[in-house]
């Protein structure tokens, strides 16, 4: 499966995304990843519908809309979803998980469905046909900079073994949360295709956003 990397745009600099879009469609970069908090889901505030809103205007890479929020079903409306976009809803954020994935296939964006590191995997397994992707977070969502929780490594293992024995091999998995140039590496032999990368991967101060893709697709080639 082709290996795709998605920034973590609430990594990106603000006052530099005029800059950092122009070298992530220079460098071909897959798709957007837009971290969407609502403050209960998890204990933060982060990016929103303006800020989707104005992207989907100023590129044409995919959006990967994560949506961290309560009763996801209920807003998807609210963001600007298109055919080649990605958008993921945690399984614990709503008692409708079969409703919100309909919602985002609706608009016929690809559907990802979420899990916290403590969620179990076989949540899934009522979905599978109604899933493009599977978002197994390798952090507790809310905050960028956390450290991996290690069981998550085995998860990603478990969750494409799932797959493939489902018959669902064209399923992608995504991982989320400090995934640095070496965890990267151990998340991709254990199934991941999809990669978030954010403050421990390709944005940091002691290297240029175009080192840091160039670093980051080296270490997973
Ligand atoms: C949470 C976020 C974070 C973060 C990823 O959903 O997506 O996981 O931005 O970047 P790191 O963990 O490298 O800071
Ligand atoms: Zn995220």
């Amino acid at each position: 499966m082709k290996t795709e990397i998605c920034p973590s745009m609430m990594c990106a600099d603000i006052f530099d995304l005029q800059n950092v879009i122009s070298v992530f469609e220079k460098n071909k970069i897959d798709y957007l990843h837009i971290d969407v908090m609502d403050g209960s889901f998890v204990p933060n505030f982060t990016l929103g519908t303006d800020y989707c809103r104005l992207l989907k205007e100023r590129t044409d890479i995919p959006l990967d809309i994560h949506l961290m929020i309560d009763r996801p079903e209920d807003k998807t409306d609210w963001f600007p979803i298109g055919e080649n976009d990605y958008v993921s809803v945690h399984i614990e954020s709503t008692n409708h998980l079969h409703r919100a994935l309909a919602r985002i296939k609706d608009k016929r964006a690809k559907a990802m469905a979420a899990l916290n590191p403590a969620t179990p995997l076989c949540m899934i397994e009522n979905v599978l046909d109604d899933i493009d992707a599977v978002l197994i977070m390798t952090v507790n969502p809310g905050y960028a900079g956390q450290k991996l929780i290690p069981s998550t490594l085995k998860k990603i293992e478990e969750t494409r073994a799932f797959l493939d024995s489902s018959g669902y091999t064209g399923v992608e998995i995504e991982v989320d949360g400090n995934v640095s140039f070496e965890n990267a590496v151990k998340m991709k032999k254990a199934g991941a295709n999809m990669f978030v990368v954010g403050s421990s991967g390709i944005f940091s101060k002691d290297f240029t956003l175009e080192e840091g893709i160039d670093r980051f697709r080296k270490a997973t080639e």
